[in-house]
C-alpha cells in the first residue's frame, strides 16, 4: 500500500512575524489549520499510513493537534527533520516508515480544491511505476518549479524558480513516487544554496524515463500561501466556498466518516469536543443532528 509523507518544517521566514513562533503549516486557514488540507488530499487518495515531519520545536505542536490520527481513521507517525535540508531528504527521512513501499509526499503548505481531485489521485496512486508530478498552469510560474512538456505532453525540462520560464505550467508541491525514491534522494548532491533539490530527484527519474506528469485542470484551485496576501486570499477563498454551499473543504472527520473509516460514535465524540465552535457544529450536522 501506498504511504503518506507530509513535510511541514522549513523555517516560514517569508511569512515573519507571524512564524517566528508558529510553524507556517500550522496556521489557520479560514477555520482549520493549514495542515489539515494536505492531509485530506492524501486521504483522497486513500493514503492512511502518513508521517508527519516537522521541526524538532513544532513536531510536538503537530503530534498534540493530530495525535496518532485514529479521530481521522488514519495511523500517523512523527519524524523530526534536524533542518532545512531539501524538499527529498523526506524521502530519506521516511526510509524505515515506507519499508520499500511507494509513497505521495506533499508540502504541508499546498492547498487544493476541486472535484477533479479524488479520481486523479485514485488513478495515479494504482502506478507503482516511477515518479508522478503534478503541474498547474499559472501567469507567472517563476516562484516555482516549472516543467516544460512536448506535443505529447512528455517532460523536456525542468528548473527551479527560472527567471525566463520555458513554459507557465508549475510544479505543486505532491510527489507521488515508487520504492526507489529513498535510495535516489539519497545520491543526490547539494545545490549551491546548500539543499538537495526536488527537481535533482524528478532529473533522475526523467533519466531512467519513469517521470510521469499529470496537469491539474483549471477546474481545480491549487493556493498559494507563500506570503501574507496569498494567504489571506486562500481564507477568503475556503470561507467564500464554505459559506456559499454549507460544506466544509478539508472536514478530516467528515473525509474519514464518508470513507467508513471512523464511526459514528467516533464522529460524535469529536464533534461533542469541538462543540463550541462552527466546526464542532457542522460535525454535528453531519451525525443529522
Ligand atoms: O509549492 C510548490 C513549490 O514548492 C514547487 O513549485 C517548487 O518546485 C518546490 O521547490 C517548492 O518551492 P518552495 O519555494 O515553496 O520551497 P521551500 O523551500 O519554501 O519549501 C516548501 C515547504 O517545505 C515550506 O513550507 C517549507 C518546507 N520545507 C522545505 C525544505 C527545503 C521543509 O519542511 N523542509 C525542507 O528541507
Amino acid at each position: 500500500m501506498r504511504k503518506g509523507i507530509i513535510l511541514a518544517g522549513g523555517k516560514g521566514t517569508r511569512l515573519y512575524p507571524l512564524t517566528s513562533v508558529v510553524s507556517k503549516q500550522l496556521l489557520h486557514v479560514y477555520d482549520k489549520p493549514m495542515v489539515y488540507y494536505p492531509l485530506s488530499l492524501l486521504m483522497f487518495a486513500n493514503i492512511r499510513d502518513i508521517l508527519v515531519i516537522s521541526t524538532p520545536h513544532d513536531l510536538p505542536k503537530y503530534e498534540e493537534l493530530l495525535g496518532d490520527g485514529s479521530d481521522f481513521g488514519l495511523n500517523l507517525s512523527y519524524k523530526v527533520q534536524l533542518a532545512p535540508r531539501g524538499l527529498p531528504e523526506a524521502f530519506i527521512l521516511a526510509e524505515d516508515f515506507l519499508d520499500g513501499a511507494p509513497s505521495a509526499l506533499i508540502l504541508g503548505d499546498n492547498i487544493f480544491f476541486g472535484s477533479g481531485i479524488p479520481p486523479l489521485l485514485e488513478k495515479v496512486s494504482a502506478d507503482r511505476e516511477g515518479m508522478h508530478i503534478f503541474s498547474y498552469l499559472v501567469q507567472d510560474p517563476r516562484e516555482y518549479g516549472v516543467v516544460e512538456i512536448n506535443e505529447k505532453r512528455e517532460v523536456i525540462s525542468i528548473e527551479e524558480k527560472p527567471q525566463n520560464p520555458k513554459s507557465n505550467l508549475a510544479l505543486t508541491g505532491l510527489y507521488f513516487c515508487d520504492h526507489q525514491a529513498p535510495a535516489l534522494a539519497k545520491a543526490l548532491k547539494p545545490s549551491a544554496r546548500g539543499e538537495i533539490e526536488i527537481i535533482d530527484l524528478m532529473k533522475q527519474y526523467h533519466k531512467i524515463e519513469q517521470l510521469k506528469m499529470q496537469q491539474f485542470g483549471r477546474g481545480t484551485a491549487w493556493l498559494d500561501t507563500g506570503n501574507p496576501d496569498s494567504l489571506l486570499d486562500a481564507s477568503n477563498f475556503i470561507a467564500t466556498i464554505e459559506r456559499r454551499q454549507g460544506f466544509k473543504v478539508a472536514c478530516l472527520e467528515e473525509i474519514a466518516f464518508n470513507k467508513e473509516w471512523i464511526n459514528r460514535e467516533t464522529l460524535e465524540r469529536l464533534a461533542e469536543k469541538q462543540r463550541n465552535s462552527f466546526y464542532g457544529k457542522y460535525l454535528y450536522t453531519l451525525l443529522g443532528y
